[in-house]
Formats: C-alpha cells, sequence, structure tokens
C-alpha cells in the first residue's frame, strides 16, 4: 500500500466529472487499497478519486473505524428529509461550513470482487456519501455551504 498525494482545491482535477470504471483490474484494487490508507493517515472519513488524481467513479468512506465502505461506480438510488451540519474537506484543509444534505440516502455501487451492492446511512454517512458522490461529479461541499464556521 502507498499513501497518495491529495489534490488541493485549486485544482482543475477537482471539478472534472469522472469516468466509470468499466473492469475492476488489479490497479483499481491497488487504488482502493492506497486510498483507504491515504484517508485513513489524513485522518478523513471519505476520499474520492479525483482527490488523489484519477478521474474515475471510486471513492471510499469510514464513518465508523474499521467500517470501510469502497465504492465503485456510486449512484443515490434514494434520498430522504434534511440535515444542516458541519462539512469539510481534505482537499480544502481549514476550511468549514454548514451543508444542506438529505438526512438519509440509499447508494448502490459495486465492491472490489465486482458485486453490486446497497448501502443505506444516516446522519454523518449520508452526509460523508454525498459528499464523496458530489467528487465524482466534480463537485464541491463549498457548492452546498450555506454558512461558515467561524
Ligand atoms: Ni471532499
Amino acid at each position: 500500500m502507498a499513501k497518495l498525494n491529495i489534490v488541493k482545491y485549486g485544482d482543475d482535477t477537482l471539478r472534472k466529472v469522472c469516468r466509470p470504471v468499466e473492469k475492476i483490474t488489479p490497479r483499481v484494487i491497488t487504488l482502493l487499497d492506497d486510498m483507504v490508507e491515504t484517508m485513513r493517515e489524513a485522518n478523513g472519513c471519505g476520499l474520492a478519486a479525483p482527490q488523489v488524481g484519477i478521474l474515475r467513479r471510486i471513492a471510499v468512506v469510514e464513518v465508523e473505524e474499521g467500517q470501510v465502505i469502497e465504492l465503485i461506480n456510486p449512484k443515490i438510488i434514494a434520498f430522504a428529509g434534511e440535515q444542516q451540519e458541519q462539512e469539510g474537506c481534505l482537499s480544502i484543509p481549514g476550511k468549514w461550513g454548514i451543508t444542506v444534505r438529505p438526512e438519509h440516502v440509499t447508494v448502490r455501487a459495486t465492491n472490489r470482487f465486482g458485486e453490486q451492492f446497497d448501502v443505506s446511512g444516516s446522519g454523518l454517512l449520508a452526509r460523508a456519501l454525498c459528499h464523496e458522490l458530489d467528487h465524482l461529479d466534480g463537485k464541491l461541499f463549498i457548492d452546498h455551504v450555506i454558512r461558515y464556521e467561524e
């Protein structure tokens, strides 16, 4: 495993729309492993492939320690409710703001074994899922901020 460099705000990569993964190659598996390591080293609860310079629809989320969710070609298939909570991003260090997100989301994705699965989350997990999926479409949390924290 290797720790990857995290692309910072201002780099065009963060505003690009990522391409789907067509085949789960050993490179994709290595990328997932490296993304998990990079997220943990940075004390983040999520990381998307464009944040490490790869324009593919891949993200990892770990809201509860040891419970990594690896997402390949993820899509939100259901959402409900609303929450307004604090959010930040490893690509925008030092900046925190209150965003509006759904309270509950269900995401359908493929895992590293090529199997489709659904994951549902509320609260922080819902926020993290929305945040990471946004990255795959070139969107950042600052696009959703209603006010910044001092
Ligand atoms: Ni982010």
